[in-house]
């Protein structure tokens, strides 16, 4: 059995489900992959909040303690943000490393250039934890549709404003309350406004379109509505007519033209969607081959995420290619969604 030096950059929600599963599943992990892994340093920015925690853990604040260590194979990024994430993960696949991710704003803002890098100097970069937490829609899109045509994919892929909605509509809680609550589950990033402006969701719309479509959607040409206009009584009116209000997020081709949005949309409450709570996502493809599928599960949390991350892990071992995004060639025609023809 080989053994392989695995870093952390973080210790927070994500980061300390990581640590938990790979104690737990330590025997089962070894045993089907071949490997043990040993978890040699952990950054994070305040060593005293998780020394009495994690006793056993080698934790430093000094990132090239872990740049510099040679026997380091593996980083999992479980930071967030964009800098200084952006900066160290380029340094460590510029020294051939494998990074996985969970880090949305950083792999839909500059996924391609870190690719790039990482192929350019025989690094890796994995991210199924980025999008939908627990459901593993990145992989399924890599792997079950190679032969089929995509014609839309959409759903709810943010978590906290799920579980606010929900909360708001179902139990009458205050929006204030309900987001206070989904910060401490840890659904929330720590500044939630990309949760509920409906930016998060935009940014895991570009990685899923990547997936999908092979196309490099920017930020601005998503046209966004968050959630935070939202009140008790136009949920309670809406629930009257057994409909339920989502975060949706939303991307279409007709005609070789790409049609994103995210804002809040109808659902009748029976509906798959409709019955996606909490922090639970919901994500309907709709294709060529098999017709509409709809995958489901925990979208935001400590262990479910952290699954995502193992699952990432076992590939790199397994020695996966990470996921195929640039082949697309044709340069993509995108349009605002209210331009769009239905008949
Ligand atoms: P947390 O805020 O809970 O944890 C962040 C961790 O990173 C903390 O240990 C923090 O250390 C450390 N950290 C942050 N910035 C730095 C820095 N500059 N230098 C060193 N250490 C740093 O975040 P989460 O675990 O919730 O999220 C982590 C990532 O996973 C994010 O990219 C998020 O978007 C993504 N994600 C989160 C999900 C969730 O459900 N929470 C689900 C899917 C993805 P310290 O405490 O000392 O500041
Ligand atoms: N804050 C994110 C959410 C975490 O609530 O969906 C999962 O990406």
């Amino acid at each position: 059995m080989k053994t392989i030096e695995v870093a952390m950059l973080g210790l927070g929600t994500v980061g300390s489900g990581v640590i938990d599963i790979l104690k737990h599943s330590k025997e089962k992990i070894s045993q089907i992959t071949d490997t043990e892994f040993k978890v040699s340093k952990v950054l994070v920015r305040n060593i005293d909040k998780y020394r009495s925690l994690y006793p056993d853990l080698n934790l430093t604040t000094d990132f090239e303690q872990i740049s510099q260590d040679q026997d380091i194979e593996v980083v999992i990024e479980v930071m967030g943000g964009l800098h200084p994430a952006k900066e160290y993960i380029s340094e460590l696949l510029r020294q051939g490393c494998t990074v996985i991710t969970a880090n949305k704003d950083l792999v839909a803002s500059f996924g391609p250039e870190l690719m790039a890098i990482a192929n350019e100097h025989q690094g890796r970069l994995f991210y199924e934890a980025s999008v939908a937490g627990g459901i593993p829609i990145l992989r399924v899109l890599n792997q079950n549709y190679v032969g089929d045509q995509i014609k839309q994919i959409s759903g709810i892929v943010n978590g906290t404003s799920n579980y606010i909605l929900t909360q708001m509509a179902d139990n009458n809680w205050s929006y204030e309350q309900a987001l206070s609550e989904a910060q401490k589950l840890g659904f929330a990033e720590a500044d939630p406004t990309n949760d509920v402006s409906g930016k998060d969701a935009a940014y895991k719309l570009i990685i899923l379109g990547r997936l999908a479509f092979g196309i490099n959607l920017k930020l601005n040409q998503i046209k966004r509505i968050g959630i935070t206009e939202i009140n008790q009584k136009e949920l309670a009116v809406i629930k009257k007519f057994d409909y339920t209000l989502k975060l949706i997020a939303k991307l279409e081709t007709q005609n070789s033209t790409y049609y994103p949005v995210v804002m809040p949309m109808l659902v009748p409450e029976n509906s798959m969607l409709g019955q996606t709570k909490n922090e639970f996502n919901g994500i309907e493809i709709e294709s060529y081959a098999i017709g509409k599928s709809f995958y489901y599960g925990p979208g935001a949390g400590k262990l479910p995420t952290a699954n995502s991350v193992i699952n990432d892990l076992v590939a790199a071992v397994k020695n996966e290619a990470p996921f195929k995004t640039d082949w697309n060639s044709t340069s993509a025609s995108v349009k605002d969604i209210f331009t769009r023809q239905y008949w």
